[in-house]
């Protein structure tokens, strides 16, 4: 008997098998067997009537292992919850918090389930690459109807109790304590009625039968979305044959579909990027904030496209937001951005009027700097002026109370700029937020010299609390995330001028499964944005290679979809990018006005000059200790820039290419192309290692990495 991750006990005779593998009761190795064996004990003994699963802690089970996947097991997910609906006893699930993946096959193959009002069901394999397996895509259609499962299956969604309880997913809500409930459920079971086995149900196989055009319409929505993976188009077959098959031909066909996927490329880079994100919160040295640290209340100052969207973002978690503008004009803007935005969403359906109300009501327009002083955290969002910001963050220091993160959303201007303009450098912190602010989920934390190790980890939890992937980067030129990008950037101008074209430049990283090239990016973003910064660093640096193309077209004041010429044109209300001859003729200009060589390039050499150029670049920010490790890269650009997911990450995806590759190619631009392609030593070693890219970080001086190595600054944070 396995009593480590799974205990048993007896109470008034209902046998109670409690999992015990926190934090979310993962079917860990021994759990599946844990589950087994107590079933088969209680069937055995006689003073047990019945049998009650449920979870330790608040969770009920967040699925398989993802640390498992791709090795042998003993016991399969199949077998526990088979061995669960065999019994005799009636079995019921008593579900908590999250009962997801595997979890919900367990109680899917329960004979009743229960659900407390704060639970979590869902089965989110699909966002791993790979289907249920535990008799999921065989049992959920056969409870709820083949059309709520694709829906539940294809989403990966989690519902609550409620919407679960108006499914079928459960049968009943919890009053009370949770397993006593559940007892008592039992015990009656127990004393009446035929157990109803999950795999025998046929009403709605019944109904489902009639009705082809269920499974039609999810094969049509899953060819529209032309997705990468397998599992989409596995589901919907397992659910078809959920809807003609015998259950047990139904469970071969699962495990065999399974198994392919379990081993699939996609898997392996999808569940990469799961623990990618797990990771980027993590600073060394320090443990998740107290719960006396989380910000209860935020301000905003400036109400722009991104401080509007942050203030929604807080309030779209239910955290009180102030927004803080310098003219009653320039905050009546904000507030009706505001309002728009969440008007866009109610027009939409993804958000219902009261909702909007409630939301609306968390955010509190403020003209005075002394009405956020009573704030946990503020977040600047003003333009990317230094006199400004310095002046901003001089006004804070004097109204902020002694322990509020005093946070910059800048993405040029250096966090030690700021910090100075304070006396205490050591709450300030970049929290770099992407557009737009309140559906990005990247959320750069950046480490100015004197930010303390407090300030990075509440800053960290408070990106997390409001749904983002909080990653920490040092202060640098383009902190971690834009730095790592910017070569991909000029690499993609200077390629056009020497003769690929943006059209088949974009077409090649669609095709790689970015959702836009980044030349439909540039347009929408506007290609104005750049201009500017691209003027300062010629006018600073000499030996700055200048793009033409894109400066010249701004000169001729294409600036992208906003006045309907840029990269591509459009036609009027349609947003479709079509290849411009004009664009053509600028690029063909330039070429010849700099005399400069002209060639075809195939998709591979576009695709690795792009990519290379950044994979160098991030070895750089990683070896200066301006990030923690690769991996942190790898969640800024799944979160930050649309980089393919099932690709698992830029570091992640050249160890596919193979690091000696980068590196030859990367040597071979530089003997070709100057000093902007200089390997990084810390590429060079990674080859000489015989190691992978997605295994760097950041150097170790001492305890710490390089990027938090100062210690906390008393009195400034808690
Ligand atoms: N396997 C391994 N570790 C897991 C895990 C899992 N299924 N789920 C969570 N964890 C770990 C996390 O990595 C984290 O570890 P750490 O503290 O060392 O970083 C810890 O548990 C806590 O997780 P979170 O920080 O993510 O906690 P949250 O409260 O933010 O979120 C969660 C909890 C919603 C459960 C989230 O962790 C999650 O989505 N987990 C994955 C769930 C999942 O995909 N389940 C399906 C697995 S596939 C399956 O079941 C196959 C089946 O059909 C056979």
């Amino acid at each position: 008997m396995n009593d480590e991750v799974v205990s048993y006990e007896i109470r008034d005779r209902v046998g109670i098998i409690t999992l015990r593998n926190p934090p979310v009761n993962a079917l860990a190795p021994g759990v599946r067997e844990g589950i087994i064996d107590f079933v088969k004990a209680a069937n055995e003994d006689p003073v047990v009537d019945a049998i009650v699963l449920t979870g330790a802690g608040r969770n009920f089970m967040a699925g398989a292992d993802i640390r498992q996947f791709g090795k042998a097991r003993a016991v399969t997910t199949r077998a526990s919850a088979g061995a669960i609906e065999a019994s005799e006893k009636p079995v019921v699930a008593a579900m908590d918090g999250y009962c997801l993946g595997g979890g919900l096959e367990h109680a899917l193959a329960c004979h009743y389930r229960i659900a407390t009002p704060a639970a979590r069901l869902g089965l989110p394999e699909i966002k791993l690459g790979i289907i249920p397996a535990g008799g999921g895509t065989q049992r959920l259609p056969r409870l709820v109807g083949a059309e709520a499962a694709l829906d539940l299956i294809l989403s990966g969604r989690q519902v609550g109790a409620d919407e679960a309880l108006a499914l079928g997913l459960i049968d009943e809500i919890a009053a009370g304590d949770l397993v006593e409930f559940a007892a008592g459920v039992a015990r009656r079971i127990a004393s009446g009625r035929p157990l109803r086995r999950t795999s025998l149900l046929t009403a709605w196989q019944d109904a489902d039968r009639e009705k082809p055009e269920i499974i039609e319409a999810a094969r049509k929505t899953a060819a529209r979305r032309k997705s990468p993976l397998k599992a989409p188009g596995y589901a919907i077959e397992l659910v078809a044959a959920s809807l003609h098959a015998d259950f047990g031909p139904g469970l071969e066909l699962e495990h065999d579909r399974f198994s392919e996927l379990e081993h699939s490329d996609e898997s392996k880079a999808l569940r990469y990027a799961f623990f990618a994100e797990k990771t980027a919160g993590k600073i060394p040295g320090i443990a998740t904030p107290a719960a006396g640290d989380k910000v209860r209340r935020a301000a905003v100052v400036g109400g722009g496209t991104m401080g509007s969207g942050i203030a929604i973002a807080f309030a779209d978690v239910g955290i009180p937001v102030k927004m803080l503008e310098a003219t009653p004009e320039a905050l009546e803007r904000a507030m009706e951005r505001i309002r728009s935005t969440y008007e866009t969403r109610v027009q939409r359906k993804s958000l219902t009027p009261d909702q909007m109300r409630e939301r609306m009501a968390r955010i509190e327009p403020v003209s005075r700097y002394e009405s956020i002083g009573d704030c946990d955290a503020v977040i600047e969002a003003v333009f990317e002026r230094i006199d400004l910001k310095v002046d901003i963050f001089g006004k804070l220091d004097v109204v902020m109370k002694p322990d509020a993160l005093l946070l910059t959303n800048s993405s040029a201007i250096d966090i030690n700029v700021m910090a100075r303009a304070t006396k205490r450098p050591g709450s300030v912190a970049g929290a770099h937020f992407f557009a737009p602010a309140n559906v990005m989920k990247l959320c750069e934390i950046v480490a100015g010299d004197a930010t303390s190790i407090d300030t990075l980890g509440r800053a960290t939890a408070m990106g997390k609390a409001l749904g983002k992937i909080s990653v920490v980067a040092g202060s640098c030129d383009g902190f971690a995330a834009n730095r790592s990008r910017a070569p991909l950037v000029t690499e993609m101008m200077l390629l056009l001028e020497e003769g690929a074209l943006p059209w088949q430049i974009d077409k090649v990283m669609m095709d790689f499964g970015y959702p836009m090239g980044p030349f439909a990016v540039s347009d929408l973003s506007g290609l104005d944005v750049s201009y500017d910064t691209r003027k300062r660093r010629a006018a600073a640096d000499p030996t700055y290679r200048k793009l033409h193309v894109p400066d010249r077209l701004v000169e001729m004041g294409r600036y992208g979809q906003k006045n309907g010429t840029g990269w591509y044109r459009y036609e009027k209300n349609d947003r479709t990018p079509r290849p411009d001859a004009v664009v053509s003729q600028v690029i063909a200009d330039i070429a010849r006005e700099f005399d400069i060589p002209q060639r075809e390039f195939t998709d591979e050499e576009i695709l690795h000059r792009l990519l290379f150029a950044s994979v160098n670049e991030a070895c750089k920010i990683i070896d200066e200790g301006k990030s923690f490790r690769a991996s942190d890269i790898d969640a800024m650009w799944l979160n930050g820039f649309g980089f393919p997911r099932h690709r698992g990450g830029l570091m992640y995806w050249a160890d596919g290419v193979g690091a000696p590759v980068v590196l030859r190619e990367v040597q071979a631009w530089h003997d070709r192309y100057g000093k902007r392609w200089k390997p990084s030593p810390l590429l060079a070693r990674i080859v000489a290692q015989d190691g992978r890219l997605r295994d760097a970080a950041a150097p170790d001086t001492g305890t710490l990495p390089s990027l938090v190595r100062q210690p906390s600054t008393p009195g400034t944070t808690k």
